[in-house]
C-alpha cells in the first residue's frame, strides 16, 4: 500500500532583516494520491523547493500541515527518498559507498540485496565505471546522477525530486525519464517531481501543478489522464503530448499575466 501525500493550507514565510517577511508560500492545498506522479512547474522563486522541503520534514511550515498517509510530517521519514536541487554526496565516500549509505542506515534489504540494487542503479545511470571515484572527480551532471541512484537504492515509497535532471544533456534526461517511469511501474511510488521543463513534466506525470510567485502558490493543476497510458519515447511525437504542453504553457501565461 503506497501512501498518499496530503498538503493542507501549508504556508511559509521567511524573516528578512530590515524588510517585510518573504511569503515563500501562500496557503497550498494539494492531495497526491498513493502511487501518483505529480510534477510541479513554476518560475524561479515561486516556492517549489520550499514546498518540497516542508513535505520532506526538513523545514517546518509557518501554518498548515502535510500528512503522509495518516501521519503528520514532523521530521524526515526514512521511507521518503529525496533528490535535492544540488547533489549532496558525502565527499569522502566513493560513488558506490554513497549509494550504499541509505541501505547501511535504514537496512531495508540485506547487505547483498542492497549492493545488488546499487550496482543495477549505477549501471542504469551510466556510472558503473566511476563507482570507485570520489564525488569531486565527477562532473556536475554525473554527481546528480549519483544522487538519483542513491535516492532509488532503498526503493522509497515516496520520492521527492527537485529538478533532478536539469544538469543533464537532453539525451540522458530523456533516457532517465523513461527509466524513472519503469522503476515506478515496477514498484509503485508516490512521486513529487519539480522541473522547469514542461515537456518532461507532461511526459512523466499523472498531473502537473503549476505554481506562481509573489506569494508562491499553486495556481492550476493540469490533468494528464487523457494521454496514452504507454509512456515511452513514442509519446513525445504524439499530438496529445503537444496539446498538453500547450495547455500547461497557457496555464502559466494566465497565471503570470
Ligand atoms: N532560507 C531562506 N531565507 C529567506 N528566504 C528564503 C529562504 N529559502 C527560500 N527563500 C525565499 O523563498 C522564495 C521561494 O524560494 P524557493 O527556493 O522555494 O524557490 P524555487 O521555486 O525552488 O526556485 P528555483 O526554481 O530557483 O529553484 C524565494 O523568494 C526565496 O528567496
Ligand atoms: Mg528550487
Amino acid at each position: 500500500m503506497v501512501r498518499p501525500i496530503t498538503i493542507t493550507a501549508v504556508e511559509r514565510s521567511f524573516a528578512v532583516e530590515g524588510e517585510a517577511p518573504v511569503r515563500a508560500l501562500a496557503p497550498v492545498h494539494l492531495t497526491v494520491a498513493g502511487g501518483e506522479f505529480l510534477s510541479l512547474v513554476g518560475p524561479s522563486g515561486c516556492g517549489k523547493t520550499t514546498l518540497l522541503r516542508i513535505i520532506a520534514g526538513l523545514l517546518p511550515a509557518t501554518a498548515g500541515e502535510v500528512r503522509i498517509g495518516d501521519d503528520v510530517v514532523r521530521a524526515p521519514d526514512p521511507r521518503v527518498g529525496i533528490v535535492f536541487q544540488k547533489p549532496t554526496l558525502l565527499p569522502w565516500r566513493s560513488v558506490m559507498e554513497n549509494c550504499l549509505l541509505p541501505v547501511e542506515i535504514m537496512r531495508p534489504f540485506s547487505p547483498a540485496e542492497g549492493r545488488e540494487r546499487a550496482e543495477a542503479l549505477l549501471h542504469l545511470t551510466g556510472l558503473w565505471d566511476f563507482r570507485d571515484r570520489l564525488p569531486r572527480e565527477l562532473s556536475g551532471g554525473m554527481q546528480q546522477r549519483a544522487a538519483i541512484a542513491r535516492a532509488l537504492v532503498p526503493d522509497p515509497e515516496i520520492l521527492l525530486m527537485d529538478e533532478p535532471f536539469s544538469a543533464l544533456d537532453e539525451f540522458t534526461r530523456e533516457r532517465l525519464n523513461e527509466e524513472l517511469l519503469r522503476l515506478c511501474a515496477e514498484r509503485p511510488k508516490t512521486v513529487i517531481f519539480v522541473t522547469h521543463n514542461i515537456g518532461e513534466a507532461v511526459f512523466l506525470s499523472d498531473r502537473i501543478g503549476v505554481m506562481a510567485p509573489r506569494p508562491g502558490r499553486l495556481g492550476a493543476v493540469i490533468d494528464l489522464a487523457t494521454l496514452p497510458r504507454q509512456r515511452d519515447a513514442g509519446l513525445r511525437k504524439h499530438p496529445a503530448y503537444f496539446d498538453k504542453m500547450a495547455e500547461t504553457r497557457a496555464a502559466f501565461d494566465e497565471l503570470l499575466a
